[in-house]
């Protein structure tokens, strides 16, 4: 039914909050909050730099997002700073993620991922989790130099694909996303891993998961 099953990486593939994890014990008095608010604040460097025609690559947003986190989270220790950024590079996927990926492409479709991530960023990411062999694509929006939830990043799979929005299955955990997909026309899977509630009701997903194994339904 669908050309492509596309991937956000952050969140979808990837978990965000690995880094912390790996080095609990190093990131100081509260390291839920520092990777909470490193998160929030990465996301929203994309939103505000695409608003003002002032683009950084995400690393660099990434980077300055946990400067941010570290110095308004009381307590953090700013030593961490190189270990949790060098974590980065290397986040942990989801469990049920290698597995999903190897069937979809037993079935001769194509996979991809669609992500604001440098392609170093994801690249590392890819091979520290053993995924290169399972993608076909990689798609970066550092080569337009636009962050997501802007169409002309949805956009660069169709185009590289000559292929109708609508033949294309883009999963994302990040509502947003998924809301932005939806409005360029994707079919739209929400990978709702940790019971949000619903948002952008407007731009509903076609189906909403807990992981992405329900993919293979
Ligand atoms: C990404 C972020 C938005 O991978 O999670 O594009």
């Amino acid at each position: 039914m669908f050309k492509a099953y596309v991937f956000d990486a952050y969140g979808t593939l990837f978990d965000v909050h690995s880094a912390v994890s790996r080095h609990f014990d190093k990131v100081g008095e509260n390291p839920a909050r520092v990777s909470e608010i490193w998160r929030n604040k990465q996301l929203e460097y994309t939103w505000v730099r695409t608003t003002m025609n002032r683009y950084k690559d995400f690393w660099q947003l990434t980077a300055e997002a946990l400067d941010f986190a570290l110095a308004a989270t009381p307590g953090s220790n700013p030593d961490c700073k190189q270990v949790l950024l060098d974590a980065y590079m290397t986040l942990d996927c989801y469990s049920e993620v290698p597995s999903t990926l190897r069937q979809l492409r037993g079935k001769g479709i194509k996979t991809a991922i669609l992500s604001n991530g440098s392609p170093q960023m994801l690249s590392s990411a890819v091979q520290h989790a053993g995924l290169a062999e399972l993608l076909d694509d990689q798609f970066s929006i550092d080569d337009i130099g636009i962050f997501k939830a802007d169409p002309a990043t949805y956009k660069m799979v169709t185009d590289k694909y000559e292929i109708k929005p609508g033949a294309v299955a883009f999963q994302s955990s990040n509502r947003w996303d998924i809301a932005g997909a939806t409005a360029f026309g994707f079919q739209c899977h929400w990978i709702n891993r940790n019971n949000q509630p619903d948002e952008y009701m407007d731009l509903a997903p076609k189906c909403v998961l807990s992981d992405l194994r329900g993919l293979l339904d």
